[in-house]
């Protein structure tokens, strides 16, 4: 289903389910979403978590702390995101905590401190089962950790 054919599925979805605006209905909504059009994609966050009287960081957490709206990859993908002094210095730590975080649930993927990987030129660094990507940021671990998945 193409993008904006899907959201007005979602909004279409929600008017007609009334969903109660509690936020122990969200997951039922999050569920009902995702069997609607396949997965819940972000850009329908912010009209899942209005209809649901919810802020959309607190639905984001929901569907974070969820098991079923995490990726589980087979065991054994590790992530490290460089700690090297170059990489600090443009924000290594702060991007090692969120990936601690946003991939608290993810089954198979540990998250760890690395080593200087040789790309201070381009840092922050990080690396996906000994792949480098350089500079990297939140998004781009999101979309490599997501390539994992099937
Ligand atoms: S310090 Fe991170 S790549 Fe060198």
């Amino acid at each position: 289903m193409e993008k904006d054919g899907q959201m007005q599925a979602i909004a279409a979805l929600l008017e007609r389910a009334a969903y109660p605006k509690q936020a122990h209905y969200a997951l039922a909504a999050l569920q009902d979403v995702r069997a609607l059009v396949g997965e819940v994609p972000e850009a329908a966050l912010p009209v899942i978590a209005e209809a649901m009287g919810m802020e959309v960081s607190a639905l984001a957490a929901l569907m974070r702390d969820s098991a079923q709206f995490t990726p589980q990859l087979e065991a054994g993908h590790r992530l490290a995101v460089c700690q090297g002094a170059v990489c600090i210095g443009r924000g290594g730590g702060e991007l090692l905590a969120e990936a601690r975080r946003a991939f608290a649930g993810t089954a198979g993927l540990s998250v760890a401190a690395g080593h200087c990987l040789g790309q201070c030129l381009q840092a922050p660094a990080a690396s996906l089962d000994g792949e480098v990507i350089a500079p990297v940021d939140m998004h781009a671990l999101v979309r490599a950790v997501a390539a994992l998945e099937g």
